[in-house]
């Protein structure tokens, strides 16, 4: 299905792009008002901004697939990620990321069936000093346990 994007993202865009010297140095901004939107970036989100950007679409894939803030598939509306990287690992990220996944039936990479919660377990986000940590969506949550970790997720409406 065709991505449009709406006359009000049209103008956040216009405006993202006067801050840059090529249209092209915008794809990251420009991707995350797409994922506003749509929620994930799918293939036809890459390429309305590759066409609006006027560069290839695999310029676009390439960054939507480097970082592991872009969806490449429809996330729920609260998006876990357990970082199970080393210092999370060896301060109990497993048992964090465990907890999660039993308590609401996930696998890596998984939605839940009423699209609240979906799972990614992910490489360091950079919180090690304060590991194991978890981002709900853009908000980070450090020095965890597992039962501090499912109160904060249980908490989100
Ligand atoms: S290892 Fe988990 S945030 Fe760095």
């Amino acid at each position: 299905m065709e991505f449009v994007f709406s006359e009000e993202n049209l103008r956040k865009i216009e405006n993202i792009l006067k801050k840059y010297p090529v249209k092209k140095a915008a794809v990251m901004p420009v991707l995350y008002v797409a994922q506003e939107q749509n929620g994930w970036i799918s293939t036809e989100v890459m390429r309305e901004v590759a066409r609006i950007l006027e560069i290839p679409e695999e310029d676009v894939l390439g960054v939507a697939t480097f970082y592991t803030m872009y969806h490449k598939k429809p996330a729920g509306k609260y998006h876990l990620q357990v970082c199970t990287n080393v210092s999370c690992m060896l301060r109990g990220g497993y048992a964090v990321y465990d907890a999660v996944k039993n308590k609401y039936g996930l696998k890596n990479g998984s939605v839940t069936d009423d699209g609240k919660y979906s799972l990614e377990e992910v490489e360091c986000m950079g919180s090690c000093g304060t590991a194991p940590m978890i981002a709900i969506n853009e908000d980070y949550f450090e020095n965890l346990t597992p039962e501090q970790a499912l109160a904060i997720i249980e908490s989100m409406k």
